[in-house]
């Protein structure tokens, strides 16, 4: 194929090595709830056949995004070199994503925030004010499921945590095809206690892995 050539969105899709998910968990508390509903629905999306590979982002050394724009031009991140630059082929050649983040303070954790901005490199802008844009993972087929777990026990005090990956995501271009809130769970791991929560977490990795099938 020309290289010079724009794949369409289709291409993309047609040319990415199988069927993939990227599990990605956002609390900085190994071993913590987050890691347990992120293990659980992998070993759903696993068990109906396609393969997920795991990232935990504090095991990555990278930064917020810097907002130099650099990959306005480059089409990539080049103002910042870290673990990062390891993972955009990873996002990029996954069908799918598996986003967790315990709530911190009503939201997202800074890691999960920093691993979402970090994703602006894909876009593309124009130059009128407000700039128009659009997304180079669009079109393409994308999807994911989306997890939060909180201490307290109701949506207020989850506050923000699902719309803060849901919004994001959408915008870049997956499909949302399922969302998980746990409620009620403070200590490390006790969410393992909570069978019909597991349950629901494997449930949510068949359904990811079923629509990306379809
Ligand atoms: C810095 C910090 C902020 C938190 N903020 C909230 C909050 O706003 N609402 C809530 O319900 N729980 C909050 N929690 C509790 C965690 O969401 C809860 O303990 C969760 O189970 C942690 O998941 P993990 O084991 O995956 O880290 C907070 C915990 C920390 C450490």
């Amino acid at each position: 194929m020309d290289i010079m050539h724009k794949m369409t969105g289709r291409e993309v899709f047609d040319r990415l090595p199988g069927i993939k998910v990227l599990g990605v968990g956002a609390s900085p508390r190994k071993n913590g709830n987050s890691d347990v509903l992120l293990k659980y629905i992998l070993k759903g999306i696993n068990e109906d056949g396609t393969a997920a590979n795991m990232i935990q982002l504090r095991d990555l050394k990278f930064d917020p995004c810097i907002g130099c724009e650099k990959c306005r031009k480059d089409k990539i991140c080049t103002g910042l070199t870290d673990a990062m630059t390891l993972t955009y082929p990873l996002v990029y050649q996954s069908r799918g994503l598996a986003l967790v983040s315990p709530t911190h303070n009503y939201n997202i954790t800074a890691w999960m925030k920093a691993f979402i901005d970090r994703l602006y490199c894909f876009y593309d802008f124009e130059n009128t004010r407000p700039r128009a844009w659009s997304s180079r993972l669009a079109d393409q087929g994308r999807k994911a499921v989306l997890a939060a777990v909180a201490e307290q026990e109701d949506e207020f005090d989850m506050g923000f945590t699902l719309e803060a990956m849901r919004r994001p995501l959408q915008s870049a271009g997956y499909e949302i095809v399922g969302v998980l809130p746990v409620y009620g769970i403070f200590d490390r791991g006790g969410v393992k206690k909570n069978e019909d929560v597991l349950l629901a977490a494997g449930k949510l990795g068949t359904e990811l892995s079923r629509a990306l099938q379809s």
